[in-house]
């Protein structure tokens, strides 16, 4: 099993080109379903990408990967579809269930493996079967899988979620983007990546028009050759913001857009970084009087969930006790006695972790539990006194890509062996 080892304190100079987002492609690759020729470009090529094109391959789409320019072509031209996603492929990436909605909205049937509990939460898909039903299919649970069918085609309906969901919220529209007439959904997310599929399928024809958390979708794809660029990781410019607050000297982020992570950036200038922000790139620097701060964790267009584990790591470095709320998950701390091992002060109440420094950190031997909780071990590693060692790095490689490579050309000493 490989592992990641770091020797800390190097100051971090350099440019990081942001990749596409895994959140964004995942979603979109499911809806490729629907269409006969597809390029995306802008794809992280990472672990869960992987999977998901398995998994469009075992349904019967030809797949082509362009690793080095990031760009996946995907034809649907087969007349004979398999419309199951098999257990092998969908409890190794939960987003698997996506396939879900476009299955059964083109083919009128799926069976589809539950997804099952994750190292973060129980995480339930009742809200992706509650909007299926609505819509008219018909929903069985038998073996640990989906068995959905809508023998006339799905209909479009109104539809408000109790909670919001990002999951949820992906599969209704893919759905309802098949469904005969208009449906009406209520209480949606509204992440950037949400509506980098929503401009997806718009390409593919359907009318979708959106409102606060309102999102109103008129079935319409049709079959098209068509060309989309995925938007950028959002949550790995995060994760590089944070490494560049702690130990960024002429350090630079590009290949983003700066408005979809307003308030990540205004969360770090009020902890006292400074920033150059510009459109499309920021320059960030370390400081070394970082204010404490409040916070919780809410959808979009709140701090992000994915982003919590990285925030903790410039806590630790924050004068006093900083505080994180997360509201998203009910098991997101699993990197906290990792992070205590290497000489964090971390108290957790119920859903909030009380973060006390600054303190200096020490390298240690640490276990990765989720790919956010690798990465925060990362950034820990980075700002440690002498040697961590990361093991179980197989989540990381879920959901960065090129992380060693981009880290070491901007001064990092980081090694896989
Ligand atoms: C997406 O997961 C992301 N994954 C997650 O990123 C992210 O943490 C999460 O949204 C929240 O932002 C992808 O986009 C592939 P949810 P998703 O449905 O859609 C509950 C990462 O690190 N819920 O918005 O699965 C659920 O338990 C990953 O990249 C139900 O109760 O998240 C949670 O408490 C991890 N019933 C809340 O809603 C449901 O049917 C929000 O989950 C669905 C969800």
């Amino acid at each position: 099993m490989q592992k990641l080892l770091i020797e800390g304190k190097k100051i971090l100079t350099g440019t990081i080109n942001i990749s596409g987002s895994k959140n964004a492609s995942l979603p979109i690759l499911a809806a490729t379903i629907f269409n006969k020729q597809t390029e995306l470009r802008n794809v992280p090529i990472v672990k869960d990408i992987i999977t998901m094109v398995e998994l469009l391959k075992f349904i019967g789409l030809k797949c082509v990967i362009f690793k080095k320019k990031n760009i996946i072509k995907i034809f649907n031209n087969t007349k004979k579809v398999n419309t199951i996603a098999p257990y092998n492929l969908v409890k190794t990436m939960r987003a698997g269930i996506l396939v879900l909605g476009p299955l059964l909205a083109k083919y009128k049937k799926a069976k589809v493996s539950l997804p099952g509990g994750c190292a973060i939460g129980t995480r339930p898909v009742d809200l992706h079967l509650l909007a299926l039903k609505k819509l008219g299919a018909k929903i069985k649970i038998k073996n640990g899988y989906i068995y959905a069918s809508a023998s006339r085609g799905l209909i479009g309906t109104k539809i408000r979620f109790p909670k919001i969901s990002v999951g949820a919220t992906e599969n209704a529209i893919l759905s309802s983007s098949h469904a005969k007439g208009t449906t009406v959904l209520e209480n949606c997310a509204v992440e950037p990546e949400v509506l980098d599929l929503v401009n997806f399928l718009r390409k593919l024809g359907t009318k979708i028009e959106i409102k606060n958390r309102k999102i109103i979708i008129t079935s319409n794809v049709k079959d098209k050759k068509i060309k989309h660029n995925i938007i950028f990781d959002r949550i790995e410019a995060g994760t590089y913001l944070i490494a560049g607050a702690l130990l960024g000297n002429n350090f630079k982020l590009k290949n983003l857009d700066t408005r979809m992570i307003r308030n990540e950036i205004d969360v770090l200038k009020k902890m006292g970084i400074k920033m150059n922000v510009a459109k499309k790139f920021i320059k960030i620097f370390m400081s070394k009087k970082i204010k404490k701060i409040n916070l919780e964790t809410k959808p979009y267009p709140g701090f992000p969930t994915d982003l919590q584990a990285q925030i903790m790591i410039l806590m630790t470095q924050a004068i006093g006790t900083s505080k994180i709320k997360e509201n998203i998950f009910e098991n997101r701390f699993m990197h906290v006695p990792e992070l205590k091992r290497m000489g964090a002060k971390i108290e957790i109440k119920n859903n909030c972790a009380y973060v006390t420094g600054p303190s200096d950190l020490t390298g240690a031997e640490v276990m990765a539990t989720d790919l956010r909780a690798s990465v925060s071990l990362v950034l820990a590693g980075l700002i440690a006194e002498n040697r961590t060692s990361i093991n179980r790095i197989y989540h990381l490689d879920r959901g960065y890509e090129n992380i060693e490579k981009k880290l070491i050309r901007c001064n990092a000493n980081i090694r896989r062996v």
